[in-house]
């Protein structure tokens, strides 16, 4: 029997997650949300098999050191236990994404290896439940077992803290990514934001804020007006940033290129092209815009990147299994 691969999408939070009230469970101090995109994506396979040693991760062809083979050991274990499998695996991984550039390739990575493992068990989790084994391994995978707009409902304890499909984003998105930079990212986002959580003292502010901008968000979501949907996702992100700068070491992941990229967007809006730029734990500008508009602005950015750093996504699609 072949085994089968499953494909999750990543996603770019409009209202971040930035800090855990549990590192454990991975359970976020506040809730979150996101838009899927169809151009990241990762496609993993799970096969359990008694004739190997331990688990054998390869990502993208290349066998994994000891390091990144446990992560995935240790998020299989998840899966194994109510299973009642003990074999070893061999996990095959292909991602789809400039890995820790900031467009948050664990959360695409943790989601295709919930669901590959959920086949490989046979455990016929629901999406929901998918969701909450997704969290443990990374708190965005959380939100990449759905397509279009998702939120992560932060919950009151592990097992209400999971995704819920918001819209199906099927109203003339799309999102121009900005790669500024695809080398790894020194300091992880789970390090960024525990420091952050633990001396900023922006940090209460932060988490006043964004409950505020979610709800509003939703509203702009729901009655589909992307102004203030926009407005409100380059303040959320501008805001997580701030609680960086006034952490203890000051963290910041901007380089000068993401200046020159969020100016660009400041003046496309002047002259009458909406759109709205966020970023995550790393240099890479996201610009949220029009999908009609998205070939006009990537032109206009063209002018300061090559095109090969500029990648037009459209809203994708969630967990899905791939044929055998
Ligand atoms: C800035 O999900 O990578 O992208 O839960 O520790 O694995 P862990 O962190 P991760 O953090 C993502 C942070 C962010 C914002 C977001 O995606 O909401």
């Amino acid at each position: 029997m072949t085994e089968k691969k499953v494909r999750a999408h990543t996603n770019i939070a409009l209202i971040k997650y930035w800090g855990k009230r549990d590192e454990k469970l991975i359970l976020p101090a506040s809730s979150s949300l996101s838009l899927t995109l169809d151009a990241f994506y990762t496609d993993t396979s799970v096969a359990f098999d008694s004739s190997i040693q331990q688990d054998t991760f390869y990502l993208n062809g290349v066998l994994q050191n000891d390091v990144a083979t446990k992560k995935v050991s240790h998020f299989l274990d998840l899966f194994r236990k109510p299973a009642g499998i003990h074999s070893p695996a061999l996990i095959k991984s292909t991602n789809f994404v400039p890995t820790a550039a900031g467009l948050a390739s664990s959360a695409s990575g943790m989601a295709a290896l919930a669901g590959a493992a959920n086949e490989a068990c046979n455990l016929q989790l629901t999406k929901r439940e998918l969701s909450l084994f997704a969290r443990k391994g990374s708190g965005s995978a959380t939100r990449s077992i759905y397509g279009g707009f998702v939120e992560w409902q932060m919950g009151t304890s592990s097992t209400d803290s999971y995704a819920v499909p918001i819209d199906d984003a099927d109203w003339d998105i799309g999102m121009l990514v900005v790669v500024v930079n695809s080398r790894q990212k020194e300091i992880s986002s789970r390090e960024g934001m525990k420091n952050t959580v633990k001396t900023s003292p922006f940090y209460s502010g932060w988490l006043e804020s964004t409950a505020k901008d979610l709800i509003e968000i939703k509203d702009a979501i729901y009655s589909h007006d992307f102004q203030k949907m926009g407005e409100i996702t380059e303040s959320n992100g501008m805001k997580m940033h701030g609680t960086m700068l006034g952490a203890n070491p000051p963290l910041s992941y901007w380089e000068p290129d993401s200046v020159v990229a969020m100016q660009l967007v400041r003046q496309l809006r002047q002259e009458g092209l909406p759109c709205y730029f966020t970023m995550d734990a790393g240099p890479n500008v996201k610009v949220l815009c029009r999908l009609t508009d998205s070939d006009k602005i990537k032109k206009r950015f063209e002018t300061h990147f090559d095109s090969d750093q500029l990648i037009i996504a459209k809203p994708g699609e969630g967990l899905k299994v791939l044929s055998e």
